[in-house]
């Protein structure tokens, strides 16, 4: 493995990544800088924000380098949702695929995306709301979603750190 390479839009992505470089001594790179410093073929890890099912940069990332394995980063927990993820993004069977629950914050989001979560809150927010039989992690998403939330623990890379050590 020679670098960890990641898209972020409100910086959990980008945090994440430089955790598990750290923890993994390897160096860490943003798409921007990758494209200039790294040559392709280069083995990376992958890790992308979530936006409707899509792993941000993902696409492109696969072009150009051999990803060994992907991390999507979202609104929930994580660990949940890698068969999804991983058929909405058609990443083959042989790259391991891990979900890592980041921040959400409808407050600290321009544009675009702002208004596209300021509807998702008031209709998937409001039938949560509803809903009587919430699931903990319907909750977790719901609260999320109403206050925000910061959810960027070291604790949840430990799927990626220890795949990476046992592969070594
Ligand atoms: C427009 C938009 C769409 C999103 N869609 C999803 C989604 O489909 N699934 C999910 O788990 N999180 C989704 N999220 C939540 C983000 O993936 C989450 O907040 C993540 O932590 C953002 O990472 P970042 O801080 O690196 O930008 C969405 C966020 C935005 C703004």
């Amino acid at each position: 493995m020679e670098a960890v390479v990641y898209t972020s839009n409100t910086g959990s992505t980008e945090h994440y990544a430089k955790l598990l470089g750290y923890e993994l001594s390897v160096s860490v790179y943003s798409t921007e800088e990758a494209g200039n410093k790294l040559p392709a073929g280069t083995e990376i890890i992958y890790l992308g924000w979530i936006m409707a099912g899509k792993i941000q940069g993902y696409g492109l990332a696969r072009k150009k380098y051999k990803i060994c394995a992907v991390c999507a980063v979202g609104m929930g927990q994580t660990g949940t949702q890698r068969k999804e993820i991983r058929e909405k993004n058609s990443i083959p069977g042989k790259i391991p695929v891990f979900t890592l629950q980041g921040n959400f914050n409808v407050e600290k989001l321009h544009g675009m995306y702002k208004m596209m979560m300021s509807i998702m809150v008031k209709t998937a927010g409001k039938a949560l709301e509803k809903k009587t039989d919430r699931t903990p992690e319907e909750e977790d998403i719901l609260d999320m979603m109403l206050h925000g939330g910061e959810r960027v623990r070291i604790q949840n890379l430990q799927g990626v750190i220890s795949w990476y050590n046992g592969k070594r």
